[in-house]
């Protein structure tokens, strides 16, 4: 990496604000920091763009090794028109852990001890809305082109969530990304879906009641299903993703997978997303590691299903590599 300089748009751009820190980018905790352990402190415009440059510095002076990017696939050689922007474009939000259910392969699973919460509730961390409007009053979020985006945690047990989407419309907030567990109707999404301004995405990751049980450890297959089919009702169906995870001796099977592609058809979802466990993709330094040797099989199996059925396949094209290179 020598006399090269680099450059790396999720710095750049995004801001992530996790349970304790907020970051940069969605890698977690190993992402370069604006905050550890945020408690709604006060802050400025200058101080969180002097922990941006100071990052930005240290990539340009060719010493990654004193930042967390190092061998990070995000990071590329640094182009003519990389300029260092003043705001952010996208934030992501994910400052709860509180979930309806409990998912075998849930990231968050550390942090909420794998508890099922039944009423809405506040983050047990920091709340979100002062920290909003403080960036609002700082200038540091993109007032043409700003980019929302849920995580968590689920939505529907997060009491400041409609209130939250609320303050984003009255900025003139026009993009949101949720992802959900979909357990829950949540009128609000289908008010933002109908006007084209949400991309909504939901991992259902089987076809039938007993493995949604088996993954999510709730029995709540047919809500899943019924809420999906209301949201479905939309000019904008091409706004809705349904991902399919694959976890190995669970979901990892054809018959499964049919019944997957069968329902989504029949509901009329148009984009399927194909996703490998993050503890697969992501190991401690961003290093490859094995996969199962059926899951090549599985990937194919299952893109040629979604595709004979006039249905969008996407995959990360970072899974995609894994899978056609790291195979057992
Ligand atoms: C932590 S979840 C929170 C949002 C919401 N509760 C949900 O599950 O969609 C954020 C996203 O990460 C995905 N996710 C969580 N754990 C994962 C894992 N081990 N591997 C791949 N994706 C994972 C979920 O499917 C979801 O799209
Ligand atoms: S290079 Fe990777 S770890 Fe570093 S800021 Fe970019 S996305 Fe985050
Ligand atoms: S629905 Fe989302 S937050 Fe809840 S357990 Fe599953 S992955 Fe985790």
């Amino acid at each position: 990496m020598e006399n090269k300089k680099y450059f790396c748009s999720e710095l750049n751009n995004v801001l992530t604000c996790m349970n304790q820190d907020i970051v940069s980018c969605c890698s977690g905790r190993v992402a370069p920091s604006y905050f550890n352990n945020y408690k709604g402190e006060i802050f400025s415009k200058s101080y969180l763009l002097e922990i941006k440059e100071k990052y930005f510095n240290l990539l340009n002076a060719n010493d990654i090794e004193s930042t967390p990017c190092k061998n990070c696939f995000y990071l590329h050689e640094m182009k003519p028109d990389d300029k260092i922007s003043e705001t952010f474009n996208l934030i992501n939000i994910s400052h709860w852990t509180q979930c309806n259910c409990g998912c075998i392969y849930c990231a968050r699973i550390i942090e909420s001890k794998g508890e099922i919460t039944k009423r809405k509730e506040k983050s047990k961390y920091y709340d979100f809305l002062p920290l909003l409007k403080q960036l609002y009053k700082e200038n540091l979020l993109d007032k043409e082109n700003l980019t929302v985006c849920f995580q968590g945690g689920d939505i529907s047990v997060l009491k400041e969530f409609e209130p939250t989407v609320k303050e984003f419309l009255k900025n003139g907030v026009k993009n949101f990304q949720i992802l959900s567990n979909n357990i829950t109707y949540q009128p609000i999404i289908k008010k933002l879906l109908d006007k084209n301004m949400l991309y909504y995405n939901t991992s259902l990751d089987c076809g039938t009641r007993e493995t949604y049980y088996k993954i999510k450890r709730v029995d709540k297959f047919n809500d899943f299903v019924k809420n999906l089919k209301k949201y479905a009702h939309t000019e904008f169906i091409n706004n809705i993703g349904v991902k399919y995870i694959l976890l190995h001796n669970v979901n990892d099977n054809r018959e499964e997978i049919d019944k997957f592609i069968s329902l989504m058809s029949g509901i009329g979802i148009k984009n399927i997303e194909f996703m490998l466990d993050f503890k697969v993709l992501f190991c401690k330094d961003f290093t490859k590691h094995p996969i199962p040797a059926n899951y090549k099989d599985i990937y194919l199996y299952f893109k040629n299903a979604c595709l004979e059925h006039g249905m969008r396949f996407g995959v990360w094209p970072i899974a995609e590599e894994f899978i056609k290179t790291n195979v057992l």
